[in-house]
């Protein structure tokens, strides 16, 4: 997983989120709802991998479309990490 935002690459495990993964390696990312898919502050723009994440479901996806956020914006705390993913933390 690469987090192009901050230049770091990491090294995780399958299955992991890219919420997990971040706090894991101390990467600031914010989580307003602590993960339970009921705000957008997680969210990443995936750069590259989109397919090597666990496909978006429709709570998620009606979430990022409220606040009109499509097309390569994941939420951290639901999309599961299970191939190479290149992401970017958008700045506020
Ligand atoms: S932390 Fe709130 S939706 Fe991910």
């Amino acid at each position: 997983m690469v987090f192009e935002s901050e230049n770091r690459i990491l090294e995780v495990e399958a299955g992991i989120s890219i919420l997990e993964a971040a706090e894991k390696f101390g990467i600031p990312l914010e989580h307003a709802c602590g993960g339970i898919c009921a705000c957008t502050t997680c969210r990443v723009d995936v750069v590259e991998g989109a397919e090597n994440l666990t496909p978006v479901q429709p709570t998620e996806e009606n979430l990022l479309r409220e606040v009109n956020l499509t097309g390569p914006f994941r939420l951290g705390c639901q999309a599961r990490v299970a191939g190479n993913v290149k992401l970017r933390i958008p700045r506020a």
